[in-house]
């Protein structure tokens, strides 16, 4: 095959790409433009200290229990005994809608958009401790 018509032929995979609403790649650059502008100011992304500290600590979230960050003292009752545990289909419920999916949370933002909600979980991905 020649050089241009793999050119072309990317082109086209890329046209395609974008016109399928389906095949949207979670992008976890963007969740972190996000998260940095709407989450923050209040959740902290490394241990270090010195952070934010009117919500809990992000590090580590998928995988762990809900309300589980120690020395966080703030939790409400709601969150507590939600019986949750993280992962990308709890959040993804959670940050559509956090009062509904946790009646009585505290946790004031949501991500009302899709698409901005899977970067974002894409990028609380990369939070390890
Ligand atoms: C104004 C401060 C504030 C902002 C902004 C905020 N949060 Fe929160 N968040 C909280 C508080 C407070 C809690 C604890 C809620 C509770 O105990 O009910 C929380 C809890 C959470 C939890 C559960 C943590 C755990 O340890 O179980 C997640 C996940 C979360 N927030 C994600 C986000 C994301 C993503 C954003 C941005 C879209 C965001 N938050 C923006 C204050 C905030």
């Amino acid at each position: 095959m020649s050089v241009s018509s793999l050119k072309r032929l990317s082109v086209a995979t890329l046209l395609m790409l974008a016109a399928s609403p389906l095949v949207v790649a979670a992008d976890a650059k963007n969740g972190k433009t996000i998260f940095e502008q709407r989450c923050g100011i209040c959740h902290a992304v490394t241990s270090a200290a010195g952070g934010p500290v009117v919500g809990p600590s992000m590090v580590g979230i998928v995988g762990r229990k809900a309300a589980t960050v120690e020395g966080f003292a703030l939790y409400s009752q709601a969150l507590k005994s939600s019986g949750l545990t993280w992962n990308t289909k709890t959040l993804d419920e959670f940050l559509t809608m956090p009062m509904q999916k946790v009646p009585g949370t505290t946790m004031p933002m949501m991500i009302a958009d899709a698409k901005e909600r899977g970067d974002v979980i894409a990028y609380m991905s990369t939070l390890k401790k």
